[in-house]
């Protein structure tokens, strides 16, 4: 199949690059589109067999259900059932924006959009050329993160290029997103609402709102033998090629240095993922890629997963990755890098 590649503008989306890409999606087809988190791989959700392409092209795992995007706040009404009075509060504070709500789905919702489940996860984004095209199509747009299963997700047209080039219609490049991370899993299906995977919207952020609020430990990123409730937690994810490890904690720039220097000698190339600027000293031994220029979480979560791929493209042996606090987006940013390094930690 041919990939059609349209650079699309961010805060003025062409018209006419909107409307081909809704009619693609109207006839069944599969755009990628910019989201303010990641790039998104969208099918009309309301279509079955343009749903299972996703599950086919991504290689996903079909237990493994899709969020649902919306551009009005009213279309949630349609495609969920027993909505529960936090509802209201939620997505007036944080729609359009990175929170997906998990609620009991409607009739009207195919099986293969919710993978066999009776809850649906719906959610609006906050980017105008994802807007746009929801309302172009007339659709509600079912969307994973547009990359292969098992990938770091994108956050430039150029990651999806990468994973799905000839397997889908159409990718619309808006440039890089602005998080960079996925949005917030709040699950609103059973009595307390509880958060699946943390992501865009923080534990703090939404505590200010919701009285009764849990982290589901599968969410917090470290080994358990407790089921996760979102299916697409208990899949391996976020996998780099090379191996990785996370070090964590007070002493962390000794013991990454010292492992560092261990790997070097057994003959091994690194990627060192690193915030503090103390690290620079490894550049004479290491691939060592900063999150940006300051210790700011914004860009730490803004730039992981493209320079996890970057690392990756270097073949490193081994990436060792600087750890954060589990607080603010540090929580979403640190579920990834433990997710990635398959849970190996050092702390
Ligand atoms: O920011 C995002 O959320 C991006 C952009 C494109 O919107 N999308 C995204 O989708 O990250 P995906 O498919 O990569 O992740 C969706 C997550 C998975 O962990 C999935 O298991 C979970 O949401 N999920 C979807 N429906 C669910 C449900 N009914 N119950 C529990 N978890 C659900
Ligand atoms: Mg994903």
């Amino acid at each position: 199949m041919k990939t059609l590649i349209l650079k699309i503008d961010k805060k003025n989306p062409e018209r006419k690059k909107i409307l081909l890409a809704a009619n693609i999606i109207r006839k069944g087809g599969l755009v990628a589109f910019p989201t303010e988190t990641v790039y998104g791989l969208g099918a009309d959700a309301l279509n079955p067999k343009a749903v299972k392409k996703i599950y086919e092209v991504k290689r996903r795992p079909f237990d493994n259900p899709l969020i649902v995007h919306i551009a009005r706040k009213k279309d949630l009404f349609r495609l969920a059932r027993s909505v529960p009075k936090e509802v209201k509060i939620l997505i007036r504070n944080f729609w359009p924006g990175p929170l997906t709500l998990i609620l009991k789905a409607s009739k009207i919702v195919p099986k293969v959009t919710t993978a066999g489940l009776d809850t649906i996860a719906i959610r609006m984004p906050n980017h105008k050329v994802a807007l746009d095209l929801i309302k172009a199509c007339g659709k509600p747009i079912a969307a994973p993160s547009a990359n292969l299963s098992g990938r770091p997700s994108p956050t430039l047209a150029q990651h999806v290029i990468q994973d799905l080039y000839g397997k889908i219609d159409l990718i619309l490049d808006a440039g890089p997103t602005d998080i960079g991370v996925e949005s917030t899993v709040l699950d609103l299906s059973s009595p307390t609402p509880q958060i699946l995977r943390p992501g865009g919207i923080t534990f703090e952020k939404l505590k200010k709102v919701l009285k009764d609020l849990v982290v589901h430990p599968v969410a917090i990123g470290k080994k358990t033998t407790i089921l996760a409730k979102s299916p697409g937690l208990k899949h391996k994810h976020y996998a780099p090629k090379a191996k990785m490890i996370v070090v964590e904690g007070k002493n962390r720039i000794k013991k990454i240095k010292e492992l560092a220097m261990k790997n070097i000698y057994e003959g091994k190339k690194i990627g060192i993922l690193a915030i503090s600027k103390q690290l620079n000293t490894l550049k004479k031994n290491c691939i060592v890629k900063f999150f940006g220029k300051n210790k700011s979480l914004k860009l730490v979560a803004k730039n992981l997963f493209k320079l996890l791929r970057e690392l990756d493209e270097e073949k490193v042996d081994l990436i060792i990755a600087e750890g954060v606090e589990d607080t603010g987006l540090g929580l979403a940013i640190m579920n990834r890098l433990r997710k990635a390094a398959g849970y190996k930690i050092i702390n």
